[in-house]
């Protein structure tokens, strides 16, 4: 894979996206950035991040028989190699809180974003924006933040750590391309955060107690309510209160 390393850039996922559209990069592509000036977080939101203490960077990655409708496989398979990586570090009470914010306890100490380079009509590559904290111990006005020297009182070599998530994302991305999206699937239900317990959720009408039992296929959160009804919910039509 290669790797480009930048001091600074506006938002790494940014930077690989007008690579594709000038290069159209055919190899698999990370670039890391000790700043962001612009950093990107899900739904239009802001991610900040302290210079030098943390890891932004993003992977570029050619997919193969991964149809547009198994996105969120992509997703799945990114939060779960995260949280592996957390888990050899010794990192306590992991989850994933739908659809891809890696907490330890309530939490959060990682956040990806996920787009898609589509080429008629099909899902060729994905950018995979990761920013995990490692060194950053605080974190001002940002409610429920935390890092991996927070939890641990160790400060980690950022490359070193790179390092470990390259090697699963590798890993889950071959799961992937094995086809074995259901294993994917069931190890991502197994950790999502709230999963089997009634939780407050923010919904269009207000807010509801539901139950979360998992996620569809096309990423979906699926919610037991009043009645014993199932509904599913995308990313803008619910938020959970915690
Ligand atoms: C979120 O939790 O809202 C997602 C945050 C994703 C942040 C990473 S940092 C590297 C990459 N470049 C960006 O602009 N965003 C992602």
């Amino acid at each position: 894979m290669r790797i480009v390393k930048l001091r600074t850039i506006d938002s790494t996922n940014d930077y690989l996206k007008s690579l594709v559209k000038k290069e159209r990069l055919r190899q698999d592509t990370l670039v890391w950035t000790l700043e962001q000036t612009n950093g990107r977080g899900q739904m239009g939101t802001k991610w900040s991040s302290e210079t030098g203490k943390n890891l932004t960077f993003s992977i570029f990655r050619k997919v193969q028989r991964v149809a547009i409708e198994e996105q969120f496989y992509v997703t799945m398979a990114a939060s779960l190699a995260v949280k592996a990586v957390l888990q050899k570090l010794l990192i306590q009470n992991l989850s994933v809180k739908w659809p891809n914010d890696i907490l330890s306890d309530k939490q959060k100490i990682c956040g990806i974003l996920i787009e898609s380079v589509i080429k008629r009509s099909k899902l060729d590559a994905v950018i995979l924006g990761v920013g995990l904290n490692v060194n950053q111990t605080d974190f001002g006005e940002v409610l429920r933040a935390t890092s991996i020297k927070s939890i641990t009182g160790v400060h980690f070599d950022l490359e070193e750590i790179l390092n470990l998530l390259v090697e699963q994302f590798h890993f889950y991305v071959q799961l992937l391309s094995e086809g074995k999206l259901n294993k994917i699937k069931e190890d991502y239900e197994a950790n999502l955060f709230r999963k089997d317990k009634p939780s407050t959720f923010l919904g269009r009408k207000g807010k509801f107690v539901g139950i979360i039992k998992g996620v569809t296929p096309l990423g979906k959160l699926i919610l037991l309510e009043e009645d014993d009804i199932l509904n599913e919910y995308d990313l803008k039509e619910v938020q959970l209160l915690f």
